[in-house]
């Protein structure tokens, strides 16, 4: 049951949003559908979560779509993923557009099938000038991954003499990670049950909040949304300081 007698602090909304969607197979598996089955459900949550996003002046929403490890998942179920993905671009991005949401991505997209590839570089020129929700998605993406390209970055710009090693620090790493455009998380938000980071935003979350809910993501919406931020505004963020 989600609660609905509480009013978000219209003033405090986080910033930038990170979603872990998990549990797409088993909701699926509890309607015994096959796993595909799970995902497209799952894109209706996505629907539903980024319009919400907008109506509340969320300035980012990361995401995370396919991760690095997801490659060693059945060939079948990628296929369709990366299908989802092209349908839910081909679909959506009209409305999205006018909607205001400007999509980016994170993680290596070039690793993608070349019909993602292209549908997301439409979607991104399309949009960028767009002053709504950032609609960020994590294709590819591993938190492991995006640190090692930082450090080939830095390390290439080392050997070229244009950096100092002493020079490394929080903003240099920060911008040679493909998060570079956007802020750290303020919340983290993950579905199903697990408690765990999967690999997601490993150097950006160093001080998000979490927040982790039993709703698989194919049940999950608005008022959960909802449920998660006010969580959020009830929290007492340090930062390693007093109060
Ligand atoms: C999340 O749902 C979607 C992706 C990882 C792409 P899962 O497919 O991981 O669903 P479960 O965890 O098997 O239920
Ligand atoms: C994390 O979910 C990745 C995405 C949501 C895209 P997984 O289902 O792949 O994570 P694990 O395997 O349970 O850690
Ligand atoms: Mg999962």
């Amino acid at each position: 049951m989600v609660e609905t007698n509480y009013e978000l602090d219209m003033s405090n909304i986080p910033n930038h949003i990170a979603i872990i969607m998990d549990g797409n197979g088993r909701w699926a598996k509890k309607r015994f559908l096959p796993r595909t089955a799970g995902h497209k459900a799952g894109v209706e949550a996505i629907r539903e979560v980024v319009k919400y996003s907008n109506k509340i002046g969320l300035k980012y929403l990361t995401l995370y779509a396919f991760s690095t490890e997801n490659w060693k998942r059945p060939k079948v179920e990628v296929d369709a993923l990366m299908n989802l993905l092209v349908n839910y671009l081909r679909k959506e991005l009209e409305e999205l557009n006018k909607n205001n949401v400007k999509i980016t991505a994170i993680g290596d997209i070039s690793k993608l099938p070349q019909a993602c590839i292209d549908e997301l570089n439409k979607s991104f020129e399309i949009t960028k000038s767009n002053t709504g929700v950032n609609l960020n998605l994590a294709l590819n993406y591993g938190g492991r991954d995006d640190l090692i390209n930082s450090f080939k970055s830095l390390g290439k710009l080392i050997k070229d003499g244009k950096l100092d090693p002493q020079e490394i620090d929080e903003s240099s790493i920060k911008s040679n990670l493909s998060t570079s455009d956007v802020p750290d998380p303020d919340l983290v938000i993950r579905t199903s049950g697990e408690q765990r980071l999967s690999n997601f935003l490993l150097w950006d979350v160093a001080y998000s909040e979490f927040y982790f809910t039993d709703v698989l993501w194919p049940d999950f919406g608005e008022e959960n949304l909802r449920q998660a931020i006010y969580s959020y505004q009830n929290r007492d963020r340090r930062f390693g300081g007093l109060k």
